[in-house]
């Protein structure tokens, strides 16, 4: 097991993926929050900063349980911090260092450097710079620009460089961390998807006993993944939940849930579209939507949950990411951009003790222990789908005749996907319904019908996404089929926007 100590960069989640994916397991804390018990950690890595050292707020962990103790990797800032506390000298860069850089400078015999090319290419992001090294500081690599860009400390297994290794662009980057891992600190690579199902089950099955759980389905690869773990688990006493809110993709609350009883998971079918459409009658705020469909959400699984005797514990699909976000020192958002209602988790009052086998995954990795279950692999390749669903799709009021509308385009928009071979190259896709009429001339008729949008991005979280360059063909046919084949739709636009600025969901 590893430990990062986050100081708030952007790429620390980036640093623990990497380590996971050499088979290491992982954990990142707040810098001011480490672990009092540290005996299960083989080695350390210090993150990177927005900080800096020499300004006044500077994050200064104790770290005498560390330093010297245990294998230690300072990135970046965790490099400035070794230097600026320890002896040596940090100071403003002259120009912000930003980017493409490449070695030119590699200490011989040097088990960190082992494998990396002469001239690699690094990534680096810093205004400051390491003008001097801390005591018994011994250079090990340099750039034109940066001449301590690495360094460890005689007599320590202490290690520093200012480049990222986590980035791509780092080309030896993750070269680096495996030799500071397995050669250096010789921690083990037995992190995979088969050791995690095995331990994970065990771990559900000491918890829970003979107990019983529930858990509310989504159709998503989430909630699926920690179903089939929970049922290998403790079996028939997981009680799945799939509520039907009549905002779900055409037909697809029929066929998820026999593809659920096809997994073999005790499963109830809600459906309560109606309940979610009177909820949301007349609202066409996007915030006062997620809210009532939010609350029609708790009330129907609550309902359904007090029908079964005896439940002590709730299931849920939570993964790592949220879990870093809830407990990080310096990330959550200030605002609420969008406030998701599946993430806040339920209310007191289910008064269920929380089991989430997934909470120490990445979403890569739930797909990949899925797959191990042997869960299709259609479904695990599945688009994100947010809570709300459609009705955040549809600017403005929600009907059920609009839902209807809105359905349709979006099976034609991602069946085509499907049948071009796109649909895995796109990370999320979906059909927008306008607020909005346009004329139009289908025969000899003027028409005055509805726009639809048509968004497809490309993502790894979700945090930030581009717009994909769909073919032309393949949208003037998916136009042209929507137009022909959906009544009460006359025009289709394609969204080219990015995010940031813009959102993935319209609302
Ligand atoms: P935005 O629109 O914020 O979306 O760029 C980022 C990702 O989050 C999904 N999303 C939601 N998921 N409940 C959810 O479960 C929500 O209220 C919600 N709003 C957005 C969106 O589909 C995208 O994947």
């Amino acid at each position: 097991n590893v430990l990062i100590l986050d100081f708030g960069s952007q790429y620390t989640q980036l640093i623990a993926r990497r380590v996971r994916e050499l088979n290491i397991f992982c954990e990142i804390f707040p810098f001011d929050k480490i672990p009092t018990d540290l005996s299960s950690y083989k080695a350390v890595i210090l993150g990177g900063s927005p900080a800096s050292v020499r300004s006044e707020e500077v994050l200064h962990p104790d770290l005498s349980e560390i330093r010297g103790k245990k294998p230690l990797l300072a990135v970046c800032y965790g490099a400035q911090y070794l230097a600026h506390f320890s002896g040596g000298e940090v100071a403003a860069s002259n120009t912000r260092e930003y980017g493409r850089a490449n070695l030119s400078f590699i200490k011989d015999n040097e088990i960190f450097l082992e494998g990396v090319s002469e001239n690699s290419q690094v990534w680096m992001s810093h205004s400051d710079s390491i003008k001097q090294l801390p005591t018994n500081g011994v250079r090990i690599a340099s750039t034109k620009d940066v001449e301590n860009a690495a360094y460890k400390i005689d007599g320590e297994t202490t290690y520093a460089i200012q480049f990222h290794p986590e980035v791509y662009h780092s080309t030896d980057g993750k070269q680096m961390l495996e030799n500071f891992l397995v050669k250096i600190a010789k921690v083990e690579q037995t992190f995979t998807p088969n050791a995690f199902v095995e331990e994970v089950i065990a771990e559900m099955k000491a918890k829970i006993g003979n107990d019983k759980v529930v858990l509310g389905l989504s159709g998503g690869v989430d909630s699926t993944v920690a179903a089939v773990i929970l049922n290998k688990a403790i079996g028939s006493n997981l009680y799945c939940i799939f509520v039907n809110n009549g905002l779900l993709r055409k037909n697809e609350f029929q066929s998820v849930l026999d593809q659920y009883k096809g997994m073999g998971l005790n499963v109830k079918g809600v459906d309560a579209s109606q309940r979610f459409y009177d909820a949301l009658a007349g609202l066409d705020d996007p915030e006062a939507k997620r809210k009532a469909i939010g609350n029609a959400f708790i009330e129907v699984f609550d309902a359904e949950a007090n029908l079964l005797t005896d439940v002590k514990f709730l299931g849920q699909g939570t993964i790592y990411p949220d879990v870093i976000e809830s407990v990080s020192a310096t990330g959550g958002p200030s605002a609420t951009i969008k406030s998701h209602h599946n993430v806040g988790g339920l209310p007191d009052f289910m008064k269920l003790q929380i089991v989430e086998p997934l909470r120490m995954l990445f979403k890569d990795e739930v797909r990949r222990v899925g797959a191990t279950l042997g869960i299709d692999p259609e479904l695990l390749g599945r688009h994100p789908f947010p809570g709300p669903g459609l009705a955040i799709r549809i600017l403005g009021d929600i009907t059920p005749e609009k839902v209807a509308i809105l359905q349709e385009v979006d099976a034609v928009f991602i069946n085509g996907l499907k049948a071009h071979g796109l649909y895995d190259k796109v990370w999320q896709a979906g059909a927008i319904l306008l607020p909005v009429n346009s004329v139009g001339v289908m025969g000899d008729e003027r028409t005055y019908e509805k726009v639809v949008a048509l968004r497809a991005v490309e993502s790894t979280d979700g945090m930030t996404a581009d717009w994909v360059h769909l073919p032309y063909e393949f949208l003037q046919k998916v136009s042209n089929d929507i137009i022909n084949h959906v009544r009460g739709v006359n025009r289709v636009v394609y969204d080219i926007s990015s995010k940031p600025p813009a959102t993935i969901e319209w609302e």
